[in-house]
């Protein structure tokens, strides 16, 4: 089994779309093993989103983030990353395929439903960075 990190971002909480996004996740074979809502601060988010401190939408990214609550969860799968990033569907969502996430409710390339983790390596450093071993349950 592995293991990927996820965000169900503020516009999803704001529209009450949570639980349907979880059942996608579900539906899909991923199993949801963690999972907490919070309101990011914006040393968490910034520190979370380091690795785009250069790029342009930066700004428009943390506003964005600490707008609302997020869900924050750690999902178990046979392929976690590969698997949870087909089902979230391209980061644009007028480039993601029929049937994933972000096709069906991301409202545009900011505002678009869920993070996930891009490989093994950053999945652990996301999850250690949100979770503890305990707040995570098998
Ligand atoms: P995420 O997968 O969480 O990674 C970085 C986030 O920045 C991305 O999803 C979007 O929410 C946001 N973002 C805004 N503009 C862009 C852009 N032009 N390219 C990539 N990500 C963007």
């Amino acid at each position: 089994m592995t293991r990927t990190f996820s965000i169900i971002k503020p516009d999803a909480t704001k529209r009450n779309i949570t639980g349907a996004i979880n059942k996608i996740i579900e539906e899909n074979d991923l199993k949801i093993i963690a999972q907490k809502r919070i309101l990011l601060t914006r040393e968490l988010a910034e520190g979370f989103y380091k690795v785009h401190k250069d790029k342009p939408f930066f700004n428009d990214l943390i506003e964005y983030m600490i707008s609302g609550p997020v869900i924050i969860q750690v999902l178990e799968g046979s392929n976690a990353v590969e698997d949870y990033r087909k089902i979230m569907g391209a980061t644009n969502p007028s480039e993601a395929k029929e049937g994933s996430i972000r096709k069906k409710y991301a409202l545009n390339i900011q505002e678009n439903s869920v993070h996930g983790s891009d490989s093994d390596q950053n999945a652990k450093i996301e999850i250690e960075y949100f979770f503890e071993k305990k707040d995570i349950v098998v």
